[in-house]
């Protein structure tokens, strides 16, 4: 039984005090399912009130939200993939739409997190999908084929790294649109398709997630569609109580 992923993206939200009462919040209420993983992505400087909270458990799991591919150096404000697992970090999101679309990361930029990651022992979450314009000129399948070739390119040992996807179209994240469940489903089917080509069989192990305003409402139909293996939830993973209701839709 393949598990599901429920994915809390918390942006630049919950510091170190506001992570602790969440982590608090959230464990009390959270009952443990042998079918599923919950992923906290939280800013850097909260990983580890998030990676003491949840010391000793395996379905829930402490992740950042971005890493710097260099191990140590001269580079001021940045976080490296032994920093962030030093901080209890087990996963690192790679390529979220604001990365790409806010400070201009591009796919090769992608590419280097996504093998720093894995050279550290470290899973990694590739974010990708489509603007607006994108999806309006008959652009998407292209694309999305493209970002996962693009941003796995550098990935050693690709066969039998440990990563998930993350189909976020940017039209949805943050809008309150939210692709249909049928929509997600076939794009999915088409990173699946890619994947198998990259990496046979072992690409129906591989967990792809959709994101884009998904809310406590909508999370349980979106989880029961075809091919989609979880959920990256952004705005309604910030408070204990709504991420709660989604991680146990
Ligand atoms: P949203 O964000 O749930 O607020 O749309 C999703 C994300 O950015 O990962």
């Amino acid at each position: 039984m393949k598990r599901k992923v429920l994915a809390a993206n918390w942006k630049m939200n919950n510091g170190p005090t506001a992570a602790k009462s969440f982590m608090e919040e959230f464990l009390r209420g959270y009952k443990s399912r042998e079918d599923r993983t919950v992923i906290i992505f939280s800013p850097a400087v909260s990983l580890t009130a998030v990676s003491s909270a949840i010391a000793g458990r395996r379905d829930v799991l402490a992740g950042v939200q971005n890493i710097y591919w260099a191990e140590k150096g001269a580079f001021t404000g940045e976080t490296s993939a032994p920093m962030a697992a030093d901080a209890g970090a087990t996963i690192v999101l790679v390529g979220h739409s604001e990365r790409r679309h806010v400070f201009g990361e591009s796919d090769a930029q992608c590419a280097r997190k996504c093998q720093a990651a894995a050279k550290a022992h470290l899973r990694f979450m590739l974010c990708l999908g489509e603007t607006i314009e994108q999806r309006e000129a008959g652009e998407t399948e292209s694309l999305v084929r493209r970002q996962l070739r693009d941003g796995l390119s550098q990935t050693p040992n690709l066969i039998s790294a440990d990563f998930m996807i993350a189909y976020e179209p940017v039209w949805a994240i943050g809008t309150g649109l939210t692709a249909s469940a049928a929509d997600a489903s076939a794009i999915h089917g088409v990173l699946r398709g890619e994947l198998r080509q990259m990496i046979g069989t072992r690409a129906d192990e591989i967990p792809i997630l959709y994101g884009g305003s998904v809310n406590p409402g909508n999370a349980a139909g979106l989880l029961a569609a075809d091919d989609i293996d979880g959920l990256l939830v952004g705005g309604a993973s910030v408070e204990a109580s709504s991420w709660l209701k989604i991680a146990q839709a």
